[in-house]
């Protein structure tokens, strides 16, 4: 007999219980996604039977996830500020923290002034790309190290037309000469590379340059902070996401470079994750 929806999505939750924090959400993304419908109709249908082609592309998907491969690289998709992204392995799977970074800075862009603004190691290009589609005055650029991970921006920012300028370049290093911004966010790598979180989950999975920037974890806030005063406009503003344990450095850094109205924001689990400076006098 042939194995019916319900029968499956117990199957798969259960073996996901080792390796997922939402092993039931995971199981269903990876059958809906097979039977190319909604998840709503595992609930309508839950006693429908599989084909076998059905169910063998879903054990073929429910052993890649136990690998762990995360379901955002399996379905080649993630949605972020209710837009799809696609996502491979060539980029950090975009996270819902992240969507704290977007709505405090779109708190600081107006919707009539053509800001210029910039993305600092953008990734799938979801910060960008975002900022851009709400406010679309502002004059966006992004920028990565990475050629693949500029190729998905690239290909998200035609998905969904959004105009960003992206660079691949080392932070700042390849900005047009005399580049200044109104506002720069960032979320860059900032896990310290022997921290044990670093083999946990489906981090394994993604890049490491996504993820950690060196032995401290905060080499690439030191040099986008330390760097930024030559790159915003007077009265510009940094915004970056952090480690929940960095609220403390980042602040002194901002206030070494100058910044003011110092503040850091706490993420749905209350921890300070994202922190913001106002630099009155850039240099
Ligand atoms: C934590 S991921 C963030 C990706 C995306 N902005 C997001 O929020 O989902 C950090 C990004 O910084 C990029 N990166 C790492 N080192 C970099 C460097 N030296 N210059 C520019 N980008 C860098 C990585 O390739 C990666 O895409």
């Amino acid at each position: 007999m042939s194995e019916q929806i319900d029968t499956a999505l117990g199957w798969a939750s259960g073996r996901f219980e080792a390796c997922s924090e939402s092993p039931r959400l995971d199981a269903e993304l990876l059958l809906a996604h097979c039977l190319e419908k909604p998840r709503s109709f595992l609930y309508t249908w839950p006693q429908q039977a599989l084909s076998e082609d059905c169910w063998r592309q879903f054990q073929d998907l429910v052993k890649r996830r136990l690998q762990p491969t995360p379901v955002a690289y399996l379905l080649g998709t993630r949605e972020f500020f209710s837009l799809e992204y696609a996502t491979t392995p060539a980029a950090l799977v975009p996270r819902p923290e992240t969507e704290l970074l977007v709505e405090l800075a779109l708190e600081q862009i107006p919707g009539d002034a053509p800001l210029r603004i910039c993305d600092l190691g953008t990734g799938t290009g979801v910060i960008a790309i975002t900022l851009k589609k709400q406010r679309p005055l502002a004059i966006v650029c992004a920028t990565d190290v990475d050629s693949g991970c500029l190729a998905l921006a690239r290909e998200n920012a035609a998905r969904h037309q959004a105009e960003v300028d992206f660079i691949e370049s080392d932070w700042y290093q390849k900005l047009p000469a005399g580049a200044r911004f109104d506002l720069i966010v960032s979320n860059p790598p900032y896990v310290a590379a022997e921290h044990p979180f670093l083999a946990q989950g489906d981090l394994p999975a993604e890049p490491a340059l996504a993820l950690t920037p060196g032995s401290s974890g905060l080499e690439a806030l030191e040099v986008i902070i330390s760097r930024a005063p030559d790159f915003l406009n007077p009265g510009g503003i940094l915004i970056l996401e952090h480690g929940y344990d960095q609220q403390a450095p980042v602040a002194r850094l901002l206030q070494e470079q100058g910044f003011d109205q110092i503040r850091c924001e706490f993420d749905h689990n209350d921890l300070p994750r994202t922190s913001i400076g106002h630099l009155s006098q850039p240099r």
